[in-house]
């Protein structure tokens, strides 16, 4: 069973399902460690910096992966794919969060508090950990091109 180190980030706007989402994270047998680079209950910082400091742990090593909500999850993902050599994407269906890792690779998974029901965005962090990347399969290529253009 794969073993993950994640990290969670919101803006105010998704902070209700970030800490739902916490929770869930911390009882997964899968999961070794969660941090969280914010907002607090009584936290304003918007979705940029909070999108940006989970990016750059991910980038650093000090997480595998993150998961980001705000109210839309598009905005945090923009951010967060500022980051060099991060891929986030907005995924809120099953198969695109299937994708966005068999395909794409994407260490970043995005969700919109305002845009999907509780219960699918947590059933779609349940089988975003189970998905790991196969870099053997012919994704990889696709992958490694947009490494390449980024020049990491
Ligand atoms: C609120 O600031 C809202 O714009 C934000 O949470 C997000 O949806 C942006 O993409």
């Amino acid at each position: 069973m794969p073993e993950w180190r994640i990290v969670v980030g919101s803006d105010d706007a998704g902070f209700d399902y970030k800490e739902i989402i916490k929770r869930d994270l911390e009882g997964n047998a899968a999961v070794t460690s969660v941090a969280d680079v914010g907002v607090t209950a009584d936290g304003h910082t918007n979705y940029p910096a909070v999108a940006t400091a989970a990016a750059e742990m991910v980038a650093r090593g000090d997480a595998d992966r993150a998961i980001l909500i705000c109210g839309t999850g598009l905005g945090v993902a923009i951010a967060a794919n500022k980051v060099k050599g991060i891929r986030a994407v907005t995924a809120h269906d099953s198969f695109s969060v299937e994708r966005s890792i068999l395909s794409n690779d994407a260490q970043i998974l995005c969700m919109g508090q305002r845009v999907v029901g509780i219960e699918q965005a947590r059933r779609n962090v349940r089988e975003w950990l189970g998905y790991v990347f196969d870099p053997s399969s012919a994704s990889n290529d696709k992958v490694r091109e947009i490494c390449s253009y980024e020049g990491v």
